[in-house]
């Protein structure tokens, strides 16, 4: 039985030190993940492909060189950890690609292994139109899909392994990506997509991915979409809330 407090056996509201693995740590979310969970006082494995492409240090981050696509290769990093979070995606988008869901399937497969329960995800907002504007539906979601269909495609089944994974997952679909600072002032949607929301720094979803971890009410429940905010942080804090409590 999971302590009190501790849904799900996850740790929550960031009171301790966790044991937290990132996969896709050589990326540029990735990268935000590992600081950003170092920098709160979390232990990190990242596990990388390339080791020498780590360019965060910092005294409670181990690199440990694996092929996230074997499960028995990452079974120790994701033995006892207490979350584990994929932000592996491919940098050439205009070719078919199945690094992501190949990723997760591997990852999930150790995760069920080896005990360890809590998984989250990054994903593409693009792929889905629920929540967008008119323009946005009508016109520039048919483009995107159709130029980054096999990106698309790939998130898509992660997507569905993910939701048949039985672990506790969430996933966290983020709008373009940009290298802007960490603001904490983004919009969050939960099962659609933010309107109006066409970018967000890839330091912002790290602090959202990391935010989720700590948040056991993002169990299992739906994708959320984070999008750069340009209105006061306050205000879309409270507005998170209250749609929090509207659909509880
Ligand atoms: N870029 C966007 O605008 C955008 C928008 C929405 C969602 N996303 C998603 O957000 C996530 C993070 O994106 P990002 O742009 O920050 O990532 P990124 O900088 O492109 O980094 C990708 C990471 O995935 C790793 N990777 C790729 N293929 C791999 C493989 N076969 N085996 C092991 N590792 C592999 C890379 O490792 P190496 O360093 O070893 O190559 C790197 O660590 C991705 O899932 C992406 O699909 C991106």
């Amino acid at each position: 039985m999971p302590p009190p407090g501790y849904p799900n056996g996850v740790p929550c509201g960031g009171e301790r030190s966790l044991k937290i693995t990132v996969f896709g740590a050589t990326g540029g979310t990735g990268e935000h993940l590992v600081r950003q969970a170092c920098e709160s006082g979390h232990h990190v494995i990242a596990v990388v492909r390339g080791p020498g492409r780590m360019r965060y240090r910092h005294p409670n981050r181990s690199v440990v060189r694996a092929d996230v696509m074997d499960p028995e290769a990452i079974s120790d990093a994701v033995t006892g950890a207490d979350a584990v979070l994929n932000a592996i995606g491919t940098r050439k988008v205009r070719v078919p690609t199945s690094a992501q869901s190949d990723s997760t399937e591997s990852i999930v497969k150790a995760m069920s292994g080896h005990g360890a329960r809590r998984l989250l995800v990054v994903s593409s907002s693009g792929m889905v139109s629920e929540g967008d504007g008119p323009f946005t539906r009508i016109v520039v979601k048919p483009i995107l899909k159709r130029v980054l269909r096999h990106v698309f495609a790939d998130a898509r089944r992660m997507e569905e392994l993910v939701r048949g994974s039985g672990l506790d997952w969430t996933i966290v679909r983020a709008p373009r990506l940009t290298d802007g600072p960490r603001t904490g002032g983004y919009r969050m949607a939960v099962e659609r997509n933010v309107r109006g929301g066409f970018w967000v720094s890839r330091a912002d979803v790290g602090d959202c991915v990391l935010r989720c971890l700590d948040d056991p009410a993002t169990i299992r429940m739906r994708a959320r979409e984070v999008e750069q905010a340009r209105r006061a942080w306050i205000t879309l804090h409270r507005r998170w809330h209250e749609q929090r409590k509207t659909e509880t």
